[in-house]
C-alpha cells in the first residue's frame, strides 16, 4: 500500500504499564507501539512513533514532518491545547484521535476535547485496542483513496 502513518502519543504516555493501570490498563507503550507497527505492516502501511511530554514538540512534529494521516493520543493536551488543535488544522493530512479510557464516562474537564472537531473521527475507551482500532480505519480510508 505504500503509506506511512505517525503516531503520537501526548504527556504521560510513557509511563503506560504503571500509571493507573485500572484506568489505561498494564501494557508498556512499548509493547503498544511494537502490536501499532505489526498491525500496520500486514496492512502494508509505515509506522514511525513519538511521545513526548512537552506540548512544543507535539507541534513541531505536526507540523514539520509529513505522513499521510496522523493518529494522535493528545492525552492531558486533549482538554487543553488549542496549540496542537491549530496545528492539527494547519497541516493538510487527516488525522484520528485516540485514547485508551472513555472520555466521556470520566471527569467533566475531560469530557471536552479541543481535537475532536479537527479530526477525521475519535476512538476512545477500547483501552490499547483503540489505537489498533485507528490502524484498522487508517487502512479502511486508505483503501477508499
Ligand atoms: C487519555 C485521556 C486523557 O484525559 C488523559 O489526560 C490521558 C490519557 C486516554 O488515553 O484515555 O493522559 O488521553
Amino acid at each position: 500500500m505504500n503509506k506511512t502513518i505517525l503516531v503520537l502519543h501526548g504527556p504521560n504516555l510513557h509511563l503506560l504499564g504503571q500509571r493507573e493501570p485500572d484506568v489505561y490498563g498494564n501494557t508498556s507503550l512499548e509493547k503498544i507501539n511494537k502490536k501499532i507497527k505489526a498491525k500496520a505492516k500486514s496492512a502494508g502501511i509505515t509506522i514511525d512513533t513519538y511521545q513526548s511530554n512537552q506540548e512544543g514538540q507535539i507541534i513541531d512534529k505536526i507540523t514539520k514532518s509529513d505522513y499521510d494521516l496522523i493518529i494522535i493520543n493528545p492525552a492531558a493536551y486533549t482538554h487543553t491545547s488549542i496549540a496542537i488543535r491549530d496545528a492539527l488544522a494547519a497541516i493538510k493530512k487527516p488525522a484520528i484521535e485516540v485514547h485508551l479510557s472513555n472520555i466521556y464516562k470520566r471527569e467533566d474537564f475531560r469530557k471536552k476535547s479541543l481535537i475532536s472537531d479537527v479530526v477525521l473521527g475519535t476512538i476512545s475507551g477500547f483501552g490499547e485496542n483503540s489505537y489498533y482500532l485507528a490502524i484498522d480505519a487508517a487502512a479502511a480510508i486508505f483503501a477508499g483513496d
